[in-house]
């Protein structure tokens, strides 16, 4: 592989086999509740990525599939029945949710003991604070990218670009940190900033995760930047056969050669987010985390 290329994919199928290593010196099966609302078209395709990677690894999972219409109390009761159930170990709800349910109300019942997607105001509150919690899997999986090719971070300059719950906010929190892997200086941009590219001109690292299409481009980079690439875009391509193609938020033709260490699109941090998954669920059930 091109040594400049940050291989989210290999990472991915490394932490797999460290699970399976793990799981083959306990008894303990964990355990994983997916609960998928609505029919959403990539959600749909998401949960199946999940629970075909659990039944590989022999973890025991349930997808509870319910429908758009379902109630907000119905949707907390069920969660509160994984809640306790001593059989499950993690319960992911999979975002986003119909409009008439209240986000906030359905991430704060799951048991933050369980909340496995790092979701929880107590996970993210401790994550803030540097104190031991599940990390939201997508950042979780752009640290463990960066700390395996042993990324210079300490003292650096990280441009996060997107403020999202799942991956901005937690990200720049991660980067802050005094850890290895982390120690940086973080600026956090998003579609209020002036004049991002006078941001990411200076940064030593940027992740992007804003969720458009080819976003970052090599005029608004530095040489030997580090870059991570969040983003998952459709792009209409008449020359695919789907009729399109999967582009990230990084235009990657022109950011290539001044980069020193690149994410591709797919193969880059997709995989590592349900890596991280599997190892947040396995350390739940080992009750690493919390006892
Ligand atoms: N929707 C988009 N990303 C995520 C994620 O990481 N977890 C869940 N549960 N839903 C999502």
């Amino acid at each position: 592989m091109d040594s400049k290329i940050i291989d989210g994919k290999l990472i991915s199928e490394e932490i797999i086999l460290e699970i399976k290593k793990e799981l083959s010196s306990t008894n303990v099966i964990p355990g994983l509740a997916l609960i998928l609302v609505g029919n959403n078209p990539a959600s749909e395709i998401y949960v199946k990525m999940k629970e075909k990677k659990c039944a590989e690894l022999g973890y025991y999972s349930i997808v509870n599939r319910q429908p758009e219409t379902i109630s907000e109390a119905e949707l907390l009761s069920i969660i509160s029945g994984y809640n306790n159930d001593p059989k499950i170990h993690g319960i992911l709800i999979q975002l986003p949710l119909p409009s008439h349910i209240n986000e906030m109300n359905v991430l704060e019942t799951v048991d933050y003991r369980k909340d496995v997607d790092g979701f929880h105001p107590v996970n993210a509150g401790r994550l803030m604070i540097g104190e031991k919690c599940y990390m939201p899997c997508t950042p979780a999986g752009i640290f463990e990218l960066l700390k395996r090719y042993n990324v210079d971070t300490s003292g650096k300059n990280a441009v996060v670009i997107g403020r999202s719950n799942i991956v901005g906010k937690p990200i720049a929190n991660i980067l802050l940190q005094k850890a290895k892997g982390a120690n940086c200086t973080v600026t956090v941009t998003h579609s209020a900033t002036q004049d991002i590219a006078s941001h990411t001109r200076r940064a030593d690292i940027i992740v992007a995760a804003i969720g458009k299409a080819n976003f970052l481009t090599g005029d608004m980079i530095k040489e030997g930047v580090v870059i991570v690439d969040v983003g998952i875009n459709r792009i209409d391509d008449s020359s695919a056969k789907k009729g399109y193609r999967v582009v990230g938020d990084v235009d990657y033709a022109s950011c290539y050669p001044k980069a020193s260490l690149i994410t591709p699109v797919p193969g880059g941090v997709g995989p590592m987010t349900i890596a991280m998954l599997l190892k947040n669920t396995l350390d739940s059930a080992l009750k690493k985390i919390y006892s």
